[in-house]
């Protein structure tokens, strides 16, 4: 079973080494335990600096990862560029992911609002921006599980109950 997975944390205190990476590892432990078949095969700390965001996440979708979470970096502040970091990279938007992560999260708290999630695919890959909090990792994580072995199993043309089950499968080209 193998459904490789990025996660990427951006922030400029992190990626100091000012503040230690908290929503990181919460993705790791949410996507490990709750979406089969997964493993986190790419991890990485960067400032809020779009180049670096967009080098990270081309990198890994070349390379073969089927989901890439981004952490941190959605809201208004000045620096939070995710959301157009994530839009210059992908191919195809999908709103229907955006919009439930938006209409949940306004149920736990209006600051849901002060978030700009953005989600899309490039190539085979889904890529999606969580915010940084890691209670908004969790919360949003909760929303977006359910569907992603569908939506992971129709990117890659395989049947669900066939999905990644052989690692060593070539993805398609
Ligand atoms: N969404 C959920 N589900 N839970 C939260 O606690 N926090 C909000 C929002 N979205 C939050 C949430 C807050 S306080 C902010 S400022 C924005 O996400 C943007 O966060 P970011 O800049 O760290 O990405």
């Amino acid at each position: 079973m193998n459904i490789s997975v990025g996660i990427l944390t951006v922030s400029d205190r992190s990626a100091r080494g000012e503040r230690p990476d908290e929503s990181g590892p919460v993705l790791i432990e949410l996507v490990t335990r709750h979406l089969a078949g997964a493993v986190v095969t790419y991890t990485a700390i960067v400032p809020d600096e779009l180049s670096e965001i967009t080098t990270a996440i081309k990198s890994w979708c070349e390379c073969g990862a089927h989901l890439v979470l981004t952490t941190g970096g959605t809201g208004f502040a000045p620096r939070d560029v995710t959301p157009e970091a994530v839009r210059a990279v992908i191919e195809r938007e999908a709103p229907g992911i955006t919009y439930a992560m938006l209409q949940a999260s306004l149920t736990k708290t209006p600051h849901a609002m002060l978030s700009r999630p953005t989600a899309g695919i490039r190539g085979r890959t889904l890529i999606i921006t969580l915010p940084g909090s890691p209670r908004a990792c969790r919360e949003i994580f909760e929303i977006i599980a359910p569907a992603l072995p569908h939506g992971l199993a129709l990117l890659n043309e395989v049947s669900e109950a066939d999905q990644f089950h052989d690692a060593t499968r070539e993805r398609r080209a």
